[in-house]
């Protein structure tokens, strides 16, 4: 697995792939585990050539706390890729993506500023950005992305076709332990009791997903139970929200139903998040 770092030894590698090959692009921020996994297994599995990039982006991060504490495992993120079959890995530096002085970023438009947006002012604006930077650097012809981000790839793909981006995205189900909690890499900060408490967010989603599929197709109600679960709980619930898979708006009782359920809350200062796709068309 070939380990890229400056901008002219992306573009030295770039240029040695076969003209046919049809670069395949998975943005991390590093601390890879299971979820991660899964992702780079399904993009190997279109057989082409893989690379990754670990970036913890400062962009990003809208506390100081959050990006000092990001979980940074390098060495076993390495062995990970190597041991899949990677075909290379890309590890800018900081000052070489983000230099000192940037003043040019995205505007993720109305859906940035919701939800996970709300909780994380200019979290959606930074991430785009460093996308949108990576696919310029990269030039891949695909990327993948988890659907555990949920609205992250929403906006992603909003990008895409609002900003005629040449590449094709491809989305990832969502990687869950044995007892529901959504693989992230944030996970790796939680103690016992945080742990076990985090599960509540994926009992709300599928407690919401049970009530969906029993004939509950009024997304308030469904709001309103996911809430109060959270009643007498350590959690601080950020938001509970069910919206409609193409736009992201309030979903409406009566407006096709294809809509996703979605969940974030504070636990010991750690944010996490998780989502539900709630269907009536399989
Ligand atoms: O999902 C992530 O890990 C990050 O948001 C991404 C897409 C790598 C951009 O920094």
């Amino acid at each position: 697995m070939k380990q890229l770092h400056s901008q002219d030894e992306l573009e030295a590698w770039r240029q040695s792939l076969p003209a046919q090959a049809e670069l395949v692009l998975v943005p991390t921020m590093g601390a890879l585990h299971r979820g991660h996994q899964s992702l780079l297994e399904a993009a190997l599995a279109m057989g082409q050539p893989v690379l990754t990039s670990i970036f913890v982006n400062p962009l990003q991060f809208e506390r100081a706390d959050d990006l000092q504490h990001y979980p940074r495992t390098l060495d076993a993120d390495l062995q990970l890729l190597e041991s899949l079959g990677v075909a290379a890995v890309y590890l800018p530096a900081a000052n070489d993506i983000v230099p000192a002085g940037l003043q040019v970023g995205l505007d993720p438009g109305p859906v940035g500023s919701v939800l996970e947006g709300a909780a994380r002012p200019g979290h959606f604006a930074g991430m785009l950005t460093i996308v949108h930077k990576l696919f310029q650097r990269c030039q891949p012809q695909h990327a993948w992305f988890g659907e555990k981000d949920a609205q992250q790839l929403f906006l992603v793909r909003r990008m895409v076709a609002d900003l005629d981006l040449r590449v094709k995205i491809h989305a990832c189900p969502t990687y869950r332990e044995q007892d529901g909690l959504a693989y992230s890499s944030r996970n790796a900060r939680l103690d016992t009791q945080a742990r076990k408490e985090a599960l509540l967010l994926s009992r709300a989603l599928f407690a919401a997903g049970d009530a969906f599929v029993q004939g509950c197709q009024q997304p308030r109600q469904l709001e309103e139970l996911m809430r109060a679960m959270f009643a007498d709980s350590p959690l601080q619930l950020a938001y509970a929200a069910v919206v409609r898979e193409c736009d992201f708006a309030p979903a409406e009782a009566g407006d096709g139903e294809d809509w996703r359920a979605l969940i974030a809350a504070r636990i010991q200062g750690i944010h996490l998040l998780d989502n539900l796709r709630l269907t009536t068309s399989v």
